[in-house]
């Protein structure tokens, strides 16, 4: 072991000028971050190129160095690309990496690109570079799911199930409406993520090490090469900030909570007891000893990776918060919280945009459960205050009597004869039959915002003008 560990043992070639030896096994594989952040090679050489495109054009290395090091990226680019390109611990991260195999391509103008800048700035870009790609990701991913329940709104806006608080069975809705709740959750989640993306748009390249730089430097130019719309302000806090990591991991977990709660209806909604909807076969899966199931797994596993992205939010946030400025490694770690979630997030995403598409709804089943549980007792009380004149809370008094009796008869409301109801109240008529039904509780809510097909509709239509 100790033999082959020879290599290891000579100095970093990026900083060992005062190291007499190389770290031990330990200390490498503690400090090594390119088993993950390879991923950020991209943006490092992108980031790279814009640095040093900006270090000719202010004159501070040549023009026949830059044209080498930007060559060189390039072949690096591709090399990694296509899978020809060896990682190597011993050198650390992607950023070393990179540069070492720029050094080997093209020889000594390699040591002229981290001229101005620092490794500290460096991840800074190359990891906000990757976080405002991955938000405009998950951007697009909630326009398509909400564009899913739009058109499951529309199709749903006047079937009428059961609204439920407590899951107790409430009031009569529709099921476009309750689509139209999703629509509005996700529409707050990606108004957070458009935020994200405005918060974090500031170029950190060039605040180097954390107090700038002697050089002579151009950040606006680089910034803009780079598609930022300003560089940041502050040095110490770019190369110690990493709320936009943390940004990303709270929007992350709001989002995956209203996943988490989607998916735990679903897994209510298509149990043979309530029988609301049917998952597509290509969204579920069979039991291995009882035939007769279809299960929910896909919506159980959305719900499971909610607790996996909460996880990595308080990791990211527990490790931020004793850190002194500026930089502490400590921040190396924050990589892999937000690589875990973000995947964890985009496939939650897709599952369920999937499952929305896909499920199959039983709209008889629906209203049948819509009728029962004396879901109109509420519009009985009303029509007490409207057409009798009643204080609301005589009315609620009475309806709960009507509700007694059609419980101690086993009927709904609906069922018990007017003599029935007159005994309890004289000023009852037979009109109140009227508003019994399901279908008129519905569409007689029509305060804005609320359930009836016609104020579903123009609240889809406000949202389908937004997506
Ligand atoms: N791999 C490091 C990270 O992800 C890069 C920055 C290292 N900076 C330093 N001063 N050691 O944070």
């Amino acid at each position: 072991m100790a033999e082959s560990n020879t290599d290891t043992k000579s100095s970093n070639q990026m900083w060992g000028g005062r190291f007499a030896s190389g770290p031990d096994a330990i200390m490498e594989e503690i400090n090594a971050s390119i088993g993950f952040d390879k991923k950020l090679f991209a943006q490092d050489i992108r980031g790279s190129i814009a640095h040093a495109t900006m270090l000719a054009h202010q004159g501070i290395i040549s023009t026949e160095d830059k044209d080498k090091i930007v060559h060189g990226l390039n072949t690096i680019l591709s090399e990694i690309e296509s899978g020809n390109f060896e990682f190597s611990r011993q050198l650390e991260d992607i950023h070393m990496n990179i540069e070492a195999r720029l050094a080997t391509l093209i020889g000594p103008a390699a040591g002229r690109l981290h001229t101005a800048r620092s490794r500290n700035d460096q991840v800074a870009l190359d990891f906000r570079l990757w976080v405002k790609e991955e938000l405009e990701k998950t951007e697009k991913m909630l326009t398509g799911l909400i564009a899913a329940f739009l058109d499951r709104a529309e199709e749903h806006a006047e079937s009428v199930m059961p609204g439920f608080t407590h899951l107790q069975t409430a009031q009569p809705v529709t099921f476009g409406h309750h689509c139209m709740a999703y629509v509005e959750m996700f529409g707050r989640d990606r108004s957070r993520v458009r935020h994200a993306i405005e918060h974090l748009d500031e170029s950190p390249i060039g605040a180097a090490a954390l107090a700038g730089t002697g050089y002579p430097i151009d950040r606006h130019m680089t910034a803009k090469a780079l598609g930022f719309r300003e560089p940041t302000r502050n040095s110490i806090d770019t190369v110690s900030d990493r709320d936009f990591a943390i940004e990303f991991l709270a929007i992350a977990a709001i989002t995956g909570m209203h996943l988490s709660r989607l998916a735990e209806e679903i897994v209510i909604w298509s149990t043979p007891q309530f029988g609301f909807v049917r998952l597509s076969d290509a969204f579920s899966t069979g039991s291995s000893i009882m035939p007769q199931k279809k299960n929910p797994d896909a919506a159980e596993l959305v719900r499971a990776k909610t607790g996996r992205i909460n996880g990595s939010l308080i990791a990211l946030l527990t490790i931020m918060k004793g850190l002194p400025l500026a930089y502490s490694k400590d921040m190396q770690e924050d990589k892999e919280q937000v690589f875990d979630a973000a995947e964890s997030l985009e496939l939650a995403i897709a599952a369920m945009t999937g499952m929305v598409r896909d499920m199959t709804v039983n709209t008889a089943r629906m209203k049948a459960a819509a009728g029962s549980g004396f879901s109109t007792a509420t519009d009985l009380a009303d029509w007490l205050v409207r057409e009798a004149g009643l204080p609301f809370r005589e009315a609620h008094h009475v309806t709960g009597r009507a509700v007694a009796l059609a419980e101690s008869k086993g009927c709904d409301l609906a069922e018990l004869p007017l003599a029935d109801l007159q005994a309890i109240h004289s000023a009852i008529t037979d009109k109140v039959y009227d508003v019994l039904t399901v279908e008129a509780s519905v569409a007689s809510r029509k305060s804005f915002g609320g359930t009836a097909p016609s104020e579903v509709r123009k609240q889809i239509a406000f949202w389908r003008a937004r997506n």
